[in-house]
């Protein structure tokens, strides 16, 4: 359990104080890592994994990680389940509770995990709904919170496409109260159901990518087309051109900002190679704290 939780589906459902004791559980599991007693944490326990979308960080992050904890992962590739060929979420999710101690799940539609979570009494982990990204952000929130000893006093700027991910910063920064800033061209903003809720003075929303880079303590950003977008992928990339994040934006960002993407990435369009490649940039310390916070999310919930 987090608090009164059995599930880890999105920030908003969660509070400063647990939000910060999974990073700082995460923090802990890295600086231990190597040590014998965490690798029978969670001795025997068995988690699935669903997938209905591409993984890599995900897949391999949670895979290895009950791994490292003595438990042992389950890949589902939603194309090999009957839930591919029609099985309800529930049915599916009944099932598997009779085997398995833990769901993690990765699909489209954020409604299939509520659903999920609601017929299960086994946790439910959401590993990216087209709604919100909540595993990434904390792997996220632990990056910043290695360079800079806080999550306060900061102003994040996510440059590019309002989807999943800026979703779970908004989340993340109504709990923690640092400055984030939202730049995306109209076409390609935040969904109103959060715009229009969102009142909370240290978040804002603009089109203009400057606004958002000045000052920056974070420079992030994510791929302009992400899963199940592709349909619509010419005219997003069109749109997104202005919100780049090269060498000119981050000139405005504070001299030792921090630059992450929660990858895959595509270097020319939403970041420039010197950029991604650059001294700034902690990709590949944020990808491995995946790992780290998966497995802060999975001791908690499945302990
Ligand atoms: N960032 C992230 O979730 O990566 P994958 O799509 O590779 O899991
Ligand atoms: N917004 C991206 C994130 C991938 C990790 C997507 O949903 O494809």
């Amino acid at each position: 359990m987090i608090g009164e939780k059995k599930d880890f589906i999105s920030l908003e459902d969660f509070t400063a104080a647990e939000i910060t004791g999974l990073v700082k559980l995460a923090a802990d599991f890295k600086k231990h890592r190597q040590q014998k007693k965490t690798r029978s944490l969670l001795a025997g326990k068995k988690l699935g994994m669903i997938f209905a979308k591409n993984s890599t960080r995900t897949r391999v992050s949670f895979e290895t990680g009950i791994y490292e904890l003595g438990g042992m992962g389950i890949f589902l590739s939603q194309n090999d389940l009957q839930l591919g060929r029609g099985e309800t979420v529930s049915d599916t999710g009944h099932v598997l509770e009779r085997y398995i101690d833990a769901i993690m799940i990765r699909t489209h539609a954020h409604s299939d995990v509520l659903e999920l979570a609601r017929a299960v009494s086994i946790p439910v982990i959401n590993g990216l709904t087209d709604w919100c990204h909540p595993c990434q952000i904390l792997a996220d929130l632990l990056t910043v919170w290695e360079q800079r000893k806080t999550l306060k006093n900061l102003k994040v700027a996510y440059i590019g496409d309002g989807n999943n991910v800026a979703n779970s910063w908004i989340y993340a920064a109504q709990k923690l109260g640092f400055s984030l800033c939202v730049a995306s061209p109209a076409s390609c903003a935040v969904s109103d159901k959060i715009t229009d809720s969102c009142h909370n003075k240290n978040i804002r929303f603009t089109e203009d990518p400057e606004e958002a880079a000045r000052d920056a303590d974070i420079l992030y950003t994510d791929v302009w087309v992400s899963m199940g977008q592709e349909a619509g992928a010419e005219e997003r990339i069109k749109a997104l051109e202005p919100y780049q994040i090269n060498a000119g934006l981050a000139s405005l960002a504070k001299k030792d900002y921090i630059f992450l993407h929660c990858l895959p990435a595509h270097r020319g369009q939403e970041v420039s190679a010197d950029i991604i490649d650059g001294p700034h940039s902690l990709i590949f310390a944020q990808a491995e704290n995946r790992l780290h916070a998966q497995k802060a999310v999975m001791y908690r919930l499945m302990k």
